[in-house]
């Protein structure tokens, strides 16, 4: 049984689609030399200064709205019961791949997280930096936990998920929220990793959304 739906592969397809063209258009607007780095968006990146100033201001307009209150307080309670089990604590690093407009990061931080960093290939300042997921600007291993709420808008998704797990340290977690899905999608989903293993899978509601969790344990290096 094809274990991915003709809707789903059509969704993904677009979203690619929409990420190519943003990519292209990244590729065309900023040149070779504001290469995205750990240290991102300083030095390189300082011409675009001005407008990231507004999309700060503007940012701050939608933090102040119910929708993201909601929406980030669903993440914190998520997260809380990762912590209850022990994936999870204040101490840890963590990279929420691609975080969108931030609702993630700031749950994470608001728990008490000191290091959390957020990347999507759309920067949302000042939650968001602007990084490829296939293509992460961090070392290997270098993180406790990568989480991600949207693999499935992923044109790469064995990309995104080798990206993911490289960056995570030793013993480290990948943590992916997906949809709501039976076995066959799940192993699909696991069959991306190489050198994890499924540790715990579990269903969750994210506000109005039914979903799955599935959290995997970096064991090797490949
Ligand atoms: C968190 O855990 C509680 C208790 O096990 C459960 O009722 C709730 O649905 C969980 N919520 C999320 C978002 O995981
Ligand atoms: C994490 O830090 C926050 C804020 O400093 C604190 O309120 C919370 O109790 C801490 N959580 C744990 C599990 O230590
Ligand atoms: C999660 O929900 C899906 C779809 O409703 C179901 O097929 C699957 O068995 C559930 N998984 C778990 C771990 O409960």
């Amino acid at each position: 049984m094809d274990s991915i739906s003709h809707s789903s592969l059509n969704r993904i397809a677009y979203a690619g689609l929409i990420i190519a063209s943003i990519a292209a258009l990244l590729a065309i607007t900023n040149p070779r030399t504001c290469k995205p780095s750990i240290s991102f968006p300083h030095a390189s990146c300082q011409t675009n200064l001005r407008r990231v100033t507004t999309i700060e201001n503007k940012n701050k307009k939608l933090w102040s709205t119910k929708e993201w209150r909601k929406r980030v307080d669903s993440f914190k309670e998520l997260f809380h019961n990762l912590t209850a089990n022990g994936f999870l604590s204040n101490d840890s690093k963590v990279l929420c791949v691609s975080a969108g407009a931030g609702h993630e990061v700031m749950a994470l931080k608001e728990m008490g997280l000191k290091n959390v960093d957020g990347v999507e290939i759309v920067g949302s300042p000042p939650l968001v930096k602007r990084a490829d997921p296939h293509d992460l600007p961090f070392s290997g291993g270098v993180f406790d936990v990568c989480y991600s709420a949207h693999l499935a808008e992923s044109l790469f998704p064995s990309r995104f998920v080798s990206e993911i797990e490289r960056t995570v340290r030793l013993m480290g977690f990948c943590i992916l929220t997906v949809e709501a899905c039976s076995d066959e999608k799940l192993a699909r989903v696991t069959g991306f990793f190489r050198n994890s293993n499924l540790v715990f899978v579990g269903n969750v509601t994210l506000g109005e959304d039914e979903l799955t969790q599935m959290v995997m344990r970096r064991e090797s290096y490949s």
